[in-house]
């Protein structure tokens, strides 16, 4: 099966309070964006990419990546996951159903070539699909719904991951788990979740912590740090 590469792009970036979309800041001169795409295409034998844009970005024409030909875009939806769909849909006519889809943030640049060699090799192998992850490490409190809250529990971390990407599913499998999870108005933050609604239950592959999504302004100056050590 063929290795298809799907970039959500379509976000507005409210945290980082900037006057562009964070995947439009940059990082030694280069758009987030531009740098998430290199990394990804010249790290793995992808057959097509799609990034999902938002119906507003007139940033894009000035990216790297608009003038690189193994790249092409379609308008995104009103969450992540409506991004990621309507790039599947994009993408129906030239992948089949069985074919691998690896899904990867915009905004995480700091992606190591051997974590995704590691995801691409685990995830082939299993029958669902699998995300980069990161175990926890702080010491998780639960809240009680006080104001200030308290600490109702501190909960039990051994079995407790942060969810990263890339993931990677089935074309045709991640498809169907998105619409059904619209459709089910079932909140989806990554293809995981998806998946998992469907009763499918995908593989964690231990990934790097230092692969960080920009959301905040003090994560710039970090991505510029890790990127210098990639
Ligand atoms: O907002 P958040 O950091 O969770 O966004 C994760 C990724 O999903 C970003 O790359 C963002 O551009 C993308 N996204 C999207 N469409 C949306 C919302 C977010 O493609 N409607």
């Amino acid at each position: 099966p063929s290795l298809w590469l799907v970039v959500p792009a379509a976000g507005i970036g409210q945290r980082m309070k900037a006057e562009c979309p964070k995947q439009y800041l940059k990082i030694n001169n280069r758009f987030i964006l531009d740098i998430t795409l290199s990394r990804l295409l010249d790290n793995a034998p992808f057959k097509g990419c799609m990034v999902p844009l938002n119906p507003a970005d007139h940033w894009w024409p000035d990216s790297e990546s608009s003038q690189d030909d193994r790249i092409q875009s379609c308008t995104g939806g009103k969450e992540r996951a409506d991004s990621v769909l309507s790039a599947l849909h994009a993408l129906a006519e030239q992948a089949d159903e069985s074919d691998w889809v690896l899904v990867h943030d915009a905004a995480r640049p700091c992606l190591h070539a051997d974590d995704l060699s590691n995801l691409i090799d685990t995830v082939s192998e299993h029958p669902v699909g699998g995300l980069l992850a990161a175990p926890v490490s702080d010491t998780l409190k639960l809240a009680d719904d006080g104001a200030p809250p308290e600490v109702a529990q501190t909960v039990d971390r051994s079995r407790l991951w942060r969810a990263l990407t890339p993931q990677m599913f089935r074309f045709g499998a991640l498809r169907a788990a998105l619409e059904s999870c619209l459709e089910n108005n079932q909140p989806v933050t990554d293809e995981s979740s998806a998946m998992e609604f469907s009763g499918k239950m995908p593989v964690l592959v231990e990934g790097r912590p230092d692969n960080l999504k920009i959301t905040v302004p003090s994560d710039l100056a970090l991505a510029e740090f890790i990127l210098g050590r990639l």
